[in-house]
């Protein structure tokens, strides 16, 4: 998390910095900092809370200065503060850093002992005060860095800049990504290419371990043995992105409303709607020598491939493990070579997820990811990379990334289930044409807002909500409870509508709404018995269900919300709508930071 950003420029780049740090918000908002040099001496603005009190700040005291760096924050060691915000400086060094310095409380202990007295309160600040040291004992800047990055564990990139040193900064990566971009006299890095965007379209990207000198006409790599090494410069696809709200009020409703359209452009990735058929150059994965599959995943990511196991073990007959990467990194388990290994990220960096990875890779398996950032370390890691076409996901809270993940895992599951012979052509066909229908499909969920709007002004007075499903609206619930925690606050929980009893049936009372998910399919009888459960004792019924549920229902439900009617087998694409709306109308209603929720970050880098 934290986004960083570094111009060693020919111009003022102080609001360049910050217009960088814009597009770099996503990583972090709990401050952000710039520094330069003014006559040969570093000089820094910071501010606690988001960019925007950072640019205030430079309006009223402006910095000079053509070389510099910048960060926005997401803490992990020390409080969202000013005094703890980037960069972290000394009388000879500015630093900037993405990650966690695990071993920083000896070095602290260490600098200490000699008489360092500390600014802050952060892991980072022991790496300027090292890099210092090493200066004031007659290190030039780079030998000093190059030291100090002997001495570091943890997850990094680093960004240095020196007294002194007008036409040089110094990067480093271990773990967190980093990347470098070109341009016309003078040299750019930045935590992504987007970030880069503005300035040029020519990037290469950092491996593990290495590190960078940059001056303005020229970048030197370094690996991890501090051998010179050279990074294939790439043109990104970055600067094609707008990253603008348009006419809408938020990003994440902006992306709410792009679903039709991104889905169906990720679905044509992978799928021949001419013919109703599954492409099947896409993906190289050879499904003979695959007996199960192993998938992890963090967040609302993980909850794209729980729903990807149904469809996996349903259409495919293919056994999927699934795990929340954190856990399955430490979990050591038992791993055979036809195992596929698949990872779900869209920004392709979440640090859980890259380490289960590459324990993956340790085991030999081959490796699949989902990812929707085509040049990050998971996508560059992996064997087969599986994109989805979401286009830059700004909103903090997973919408539309989310429901193109579930569109790739869907076409995975055909292709899998086709290469296997669990479907017939006739199946495939079907299957196909369900998913081609989509598109139609959403734009009719998306009229729902209203309706929906109405029951969020209900549900914006409540402090817990419950959210059940079954089968693959079982995830779905888990999904619906999460967006509703992130951006609204309140606090929710999914359960398998078949658990109800074994618990969380002890909460329900008047004033206790329940979230049903339930189309009228094959599972639903039985979710509808487990909704009487609930209005028995009173529970508030929210039902989100079609035509005939409706009709089937039985019950009394305080409000209920008539989807179209879809095959069982798309529904979780077209259910997640009205929750992510449920979640977006509450969270606007009660005026809560709907893009940038408190504490949370898009990319999480850290453990
Ligand atoms: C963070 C984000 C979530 C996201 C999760 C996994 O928690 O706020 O929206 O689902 O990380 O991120 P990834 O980039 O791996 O999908």
């Amino acid at each position: 998390m934290c986004g960083i950003i570094g111009i060693v420029g020919n111009q003022p780049v102080a609001m360049r910095l910050v217009d960088a740090l814009k597009r770099l918000e996503y990583r972090g908002y709990d401050s952000a900092g710039i520094a330069t040099l003014v006559d040969n001496q570093i000089a820094r603005s910071r501010a606690e809370g988001k960019l925007v009190n950072l640019e205030n700040r430079l309006a009223a005291e402006p910095l000079s200065g053509a070389i510099g760096i910048g960060h926005t924050r997401w803490a992990t060691h020390g409080a969202p503060t000013e005094r703890n915000a980037h960069p972290h400086a000394t009388e000879q060094v500015a630093i900037v850093h993405n990650g966690i310095i695990e071993n920083f409380a000896e070095l602290r202990t260490e600098l200490e002992a000699e008489g360092v007295k500390f600014q802050s309160d952060t892991d980072t600040e022991t790496v300027a005060q090292l890099v210092a040291r090493n200066i004031r004992s007659g290190d030039a800047p780079v030998e000093a860095v190059r030291k100090v990055l002997g001495r570091l564990r943890g997850a990094f990139a680093l960004a240095f800049l020196f007294t002194g040193e007008n036409e040089m900064l110094v990067a480093a990566r271990r773990g967190s990504p980093l990347a470098i971009g070109y341009g016309e006299g003078e040299m750019f890095l930045g935590s992504d290419a987007i970030a880069l965007a503005p300035f040029t379209d020519k990037i290469s990207y950092l491996e593990d371990g290495d590190w960078a000198v940059l001056t303005r006409d020229s970048v030197t790599v370094y690996d991890e043995g501090n051998h010179p090494v050279t990074r294939v410069v790439q043109q990104s696809s970055g600067a094609a992105y707008v990253v603008n709200k348009g006419n809408y009020r938020h990003f994440m409703e902006k992306e709410v409303y792009e679903q039709p359209e991104v889905i169906s452009r990720t679905l044509a990735h992978y799928l021949d709607f001419s013919s109703s058929s599954i492409r099947t150059d896409v993906n190289n994965i050879d499904w003979s020598k695959i007996n199960r599959m192993a998938m992890s995943a963090c967040g609302t990511a993980y909850y794209a491939a729980t729903i990807g196991k149904y469809w996996m073990e349903r259409y495919a007959r293919l056994p999927v493990e699934i795990d929340i990467a954190s856990e399955f990194r430490y979990r050591e388990m038992p791993l055979s070579t036809d195992t596929l290994a698949l990872f779900v990220s869209q920004s392709g960096e979440t640090a859980d997820t890259l380490a289960s990875l590459r324990y993956c890779r340790s085991q030999g398996l081959p490796i699949a990811a989902v990812v929707n950032v085509r040049e990050s370390t998971i996508a560059r890691e992996s064997d087969i990379v599986l994109p989805t076409l979401a286009g830059p996901e700004i909103g903090v809270a997973s919408t539309k990334a989310f429901t193109c993940q579930l569109s790739v895992l869907a076409s995975l599951a055909l292709s899998a289930a086709k290469a296997r012979g669990t479907i017939t052509p006739a199946e495939e066909k079907e299957l196909v044409d369900q998913l081609g229908n989509l598109s139609g499909v959403l734009h009719e969920a998306l009229k729902l807002a209203p309706k929906v709007e109405a029951i969020c002004r209900d549900l914006m007075n409540v402090k817990d909500v419950l959210y059940l499903g079954r089968g693959t609206s079982y995830p779905l619930a888990l999904e619906g409870a999460l967006k509703l925690k992130e951006i609204s606050y309140i606090h929710a929980e999914g359960y398998a509508a078949g658990e109800l009893k074994h618990g969380p049936i002890a909460l329900i009372d008047e004033t206790m709404p329940v979230i049903v998910i339930a189309p009228f399919d094959r599972l639903y009888e039985k979710t509808v018995s487990n909704m009487q459960e609930v209005a028995a004792r009173g529970g508030r019924i929210i039902l989100i269900t079609d035509k005939e549920g409706a009709k089937h229902a039985n019950v009394d439900a305080h409000s209920v919300l008539i989807m179209p009617d879809v095959p069982e087998f798309i529904s979780p694409l077209v259910y997640a709508l009205p929750i992510q709306m449920l979640a977006y109308y509450t969270a606007v209603f009660m005026g809560t930071d709907v893009d940038q929720p408190r504490n949370l970050a898009k990319s999480v880098t850290v453990e």
